[in-house]
């Protein structure tokens, strides 16, 4: 069988299970997690090695909860000399022994404390979506470490007699893994696992604001097994980020985050005039949802919400632009207006919060501006923890779909109304664009979100149900044009992309 054409109980059934949940409704299992969560009083946390350490603060209070020291450009050089020297023995270790370590590193994940306490001071995550968070990277762990015991091993491939055809993999060299700030556990470890056990060693650049999540994980791969210089973390900016890509040895790029900075590293990699090497690029979205006049009110609204806002909107998959028929816009709206004002915007430890703070000053800063500049419909009246920052959910009004020309990433939400006989230009505003990451269509008609989804290039489309939250192994995450480039993200293809391919034949 040929390892990219499997049946899909083989894809969707391996030897595997995705994480278990907590019951937010079970007092005593909620009562276990926020004590689980419970910051330790003064406890401080630090990454990096070298250099003048940086101060961390909470996006909660503002308050210091580490620091970190980021890299020169001697350290990127040395870092990237360690890997490279680590590559042959990392590379021809089997895959059983590889992916092992990875199924111990989603264990000790599941255990750990600090990591759901740094979601949560780190990165501004709620209690739910630190929950989720912690089983996505566990589940990545797990389903790359399946994936590479069933189609990265050395498959025979059917040919003439007398000869033998096999097909198998390696790793490529030096993987440089540069990930976001939304997601500094998930992301992160999803990238350095996938490189590791298809044989590379790695490089990981975490988002400036989030390396302490990020160095915490790393201390969990490493105790797990994975030699110190096979991972290595690599903190700072994006001037650190710039001066790993530029080197030459670098085999191949696995990098989340904006458009712009994904056209950068491809340019950089091109200019090289060596190898040409992969870029695995995971970028943002002008994410839409079509809402005709069949759809259910009551699931368009919680769907709506959920996909808008939850995460305070900063997820590349959040919905951006709401698309709603004219004739039950203002209907919608209202129910959605009065959903939305029910959120409880404030810290988020509390276990009641929806939504906690953006990820830093900036983000806030940029997001004002953007609300300030349009058409506000709707402002959720909450305001947040002193110190800390956070923007209140708001929803504007656009006159059509292309006046929506770049991805506000936050809590700001746009509607455009459109007539039943413009369904058509609607779609075409949404293909123009550029953008296909995620779409989400509310139709009672199916043929309706079959059309829809049929004539744009979207890497996830979600009908009738909220477009946020992939399931790792059961709904792979990516999209295409200035959305990324794929492979998805837990998905059977993800893995191939780490690696190099040979085809051994033999003469017999
Ligand atoms: N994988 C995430 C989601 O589906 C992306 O931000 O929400």
């Amino acid at each position: 069988r040929h390892p990219h054409i499997r049946l899909s109980a083989d894809i969707y059934a391996p030897q595997r299970r995705n994480s278990a949940g907590v019951e937010f409704g079970d007092a005593a299992a909620l009562a276990a997690l926020t004590e689980k969560s419970a910051a330790t009083p003064n406890r401080r946390w630090a990454a990096g090695e070298t250099r003048t350490p940086r101060k961390i603060r909470s996006p909660i209070d503002g308050a210091v909860i580490g620091e970190v020291r980021e890299a020169s450009p001697a350290d990127c050089t040395a870092a990237i000399d360690r890997a490279a020297r680590a590559f042959p023995a990392w590379n021809a270790r089997t895959i059983d022994a590889r992916a092992a370590m990875l199924e111990r590193t989603a264990d000790a994940i599941e255990a750990s404390r600090d990591l759901l306490v740094l979601l949560q001071l780190e990165g501004g995550k709620t209690l739910d979506d630190a929950v989720a968070e912690i089983r996505e990277a566990v589940d990545f762990c797990r389903y790359y470490a399946a994936e590479a015991r069933t189609s990265l091993t050395p498959q025979t491939l059917p040919g003439p007699t007398g000869e033998t055809n096999v097909l198998r993999h390696r790793g490529r060299g030096v993987f440089l893994c540069i990930s976001p700030w939304n997601f500094p556990l998930a992301i992160f470890l999803g990238q350095v696992s996938a490189a590791l056990v298809a044989g590379n060693t790695v490089i990981a650049k975490p988002a400036e604001q989030t390396p302490l999540i990020a160095a915490e994980a790393l201390r969990l791969l490493h105790a797990a097994g994975v030699p110190a210089d096979v991972v290595q973390l690599v903190a700072g900016d994006g001037a650190v980020g710039a001066s790993l890509v530029a080197d030459r040895r670098v085999a191949g790029v696995a990098f989340t985050g904006s458009t712009e900075i994904a056209w950068k590293i491809n340019r950089t990699l091109a200019a090289k005039n060596g190898p040409i090497v992969p870029l695995i690029a995971e970028t943002g979205g002008i994410n839409a949802m079509i809402v005709d006049s069949t759809a259910l009110p009551e699931q368009v609204t919680d769907d709506v919400v959920t996909s808008a806002f939850r995460s305070a909107g900063q997820r590349c998959s959040a919905l951006r632009l709401l698309c709603l028929q004219a004739d039950i816009a203002d209907h919608m709206l209202t129910m959605i207006e009065g959903a939305t004002a029910e959120l409880k915007l404030g810290d988020p430890r509390d276990a009641s919060t929806h939504i906690g703070p953006v990820i830093d000053a900036d983000a806030r800063d940029h997001l004002a501006r953007k609300i300030a500049a349009g058409r506000l419909r709707f402002r959720h009246p909450g305001k947040g923890v002193a110190g800390g920052t956070y923007v209140a959910p708001a929803i504007l009004e656009i006159d059509t779909a292309s006046d929506l020309t770049e991805e506000v990433f936050g809590p700001v939400l746009h509607v455009v109304r459109y007539r039943a006989g413009d369904l058509p230009r609607v779609i075409d505003a949404i293909a123009a664009t550029g953008y296909g990451l995620t779409l989400g269509v509310h139709s009672r008609i199916a043929a309706t979100a079959e059309k829809i989804a049929a004539r744009l290039p979207h890497g996830n489309v979600y009908v009738n149900r909220n477009m946020i939250g992939a399931v790792v192994g059961t709904q792979p995450f990516g999209g295409s044009g200035l959305s990324g480039t794929g492979p998805k993200a837990g998905g059977p293809a993800y893995l191939h992309r780490f690696a190099l391919e040979q085809t051994v034949t033999t003469n017999t």
